[in-house]
């Protein structure tokens, strides 16, 4: 089934969607964007996932090119489209085309852009039960990493310095050794007593919808979670890590840097945590992948 995406009103063929060269998006990264998981064609956390990028569009002071409810409705058209029982929506909205200059153009409309691609979970099922490798990184990014802006330079440059090093995921370190967040997932640890530990969803960090869920789940659970930055010697005694984000709901870390984490397989928190979550997707979706 050919590939078809959405550009500003249009449902195109994805080999032919194209945006303006002068798009601020293209230019200067002046946009924002948000992944949800499309299982059995329900949207995963969609009020989570709308709400979140509703609150980019307002802190970057780019209009909103469509409502909540109109915007769901063109995700699941996509995906429909697409003909992927399970796929990845991508949403993207820029400030629009407008001649190079910095200051925002006076009178540009943003441009809205989305994509569906298939997307099979199984295959995290697999490494939640042999866990993954993580490569530590310098943080090098900016002050906001609060917002899902399509300005990823660093965080590619560190997802991509992992894969070489055969780790799945990197993890960024402050120049204080604190774990802000991995690359695309956000970062966890567990102590010895069982308590969960996460960065605070402050400007240092993309508030995770994955995080939020899992969080709401452990609490169901009678877990204690303490949202506090841990630095990467707290990280190395802790009894497990793990990463969660919306394509790798969670999977546990079982060596960084080459140095094994807990016992060096995926430890019993995480493992229930990951049991957890896929209730949720069940639930929510009715979606169960096969494993
Ligand atoms: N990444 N931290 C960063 C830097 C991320 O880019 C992401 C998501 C997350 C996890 O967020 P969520 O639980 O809402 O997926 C944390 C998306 C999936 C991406 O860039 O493709």
């Amino acid at each position: 089934m050919p590939r078809i995406a959405y550009v500003d009103g249009a449902y195109v063929p994805l080999a032919e969607a194209a945006v303006p060269i002068e798009d601020r998006g293209f230019q200067f990264a002046d946009g924002i964007y948000e992944v949800a998981a499309s299982l059995n064609g329900r949207l995963f956390d969609w009020p989570a996932h709308a709400a979140r990028l509703r609150r980019n569009l307002a802190e970057l002071s780019i209009a909103e090119p469509m409502g909540p409810k109109a915007l769901e409705l063109v995700g699941r058209t996509l995906v429909r489209k697409n003909g992927a029982a399970q796929a990845l929506l991508y949403i993207q909205v820029t400030r629009g085309n407008a001649r190079r200059d910095h200051p925002f153009p006076a009178a540009a409309r943003p441009t809205l852009v989305m994509t569906a691609r298939p997307f099979d979970y199984a295959p995290r099922l697999r490494q939640q039960a042999t866990g993954i490798k993580v490569l530590t990184q310098p943080e090098q990014r900016w002050g906001r990493c609060d917002l899902k802006t399509t300005g990823l330079l660093a965080n590619v440059l560190a997802k991509q310095a992992a894969r070489q090093a055969g780790a799945f995921e990197a993890w960024m370190i402050e120049p204080d050794g604190t774990v802000t967040e991995g690359a695309s997932t956000n970062a966890w640890i567990v102590q010895p007593d069982g308590t969960l530990v996460t960065h605070p969803a402050d400007r240092k960090i993309l508030p995770g919808i994955m995080r939020d869920t899992l969080m709401r789940l452990a609490r169901g659970a009678g877990m204690k979670i303490e949202e506090r930055p841990f630095d990467l010697a707290e990280a190395e005694r802790a009894a497990e890590a793990f990463i969660t984000s919306t394509s790798a709901p969670c999977l546990g870390v079982v060596a960084i840097d080459g140095r094994p984490i807990g016992g060096g397989t995926p430890g019993p928190v995480s493992r229930r945590l990951g049991a957890l979550l896929w209730d949720e997707i069940e639930r929510q979706t009715g979606y169960r992948p096969a494993g």
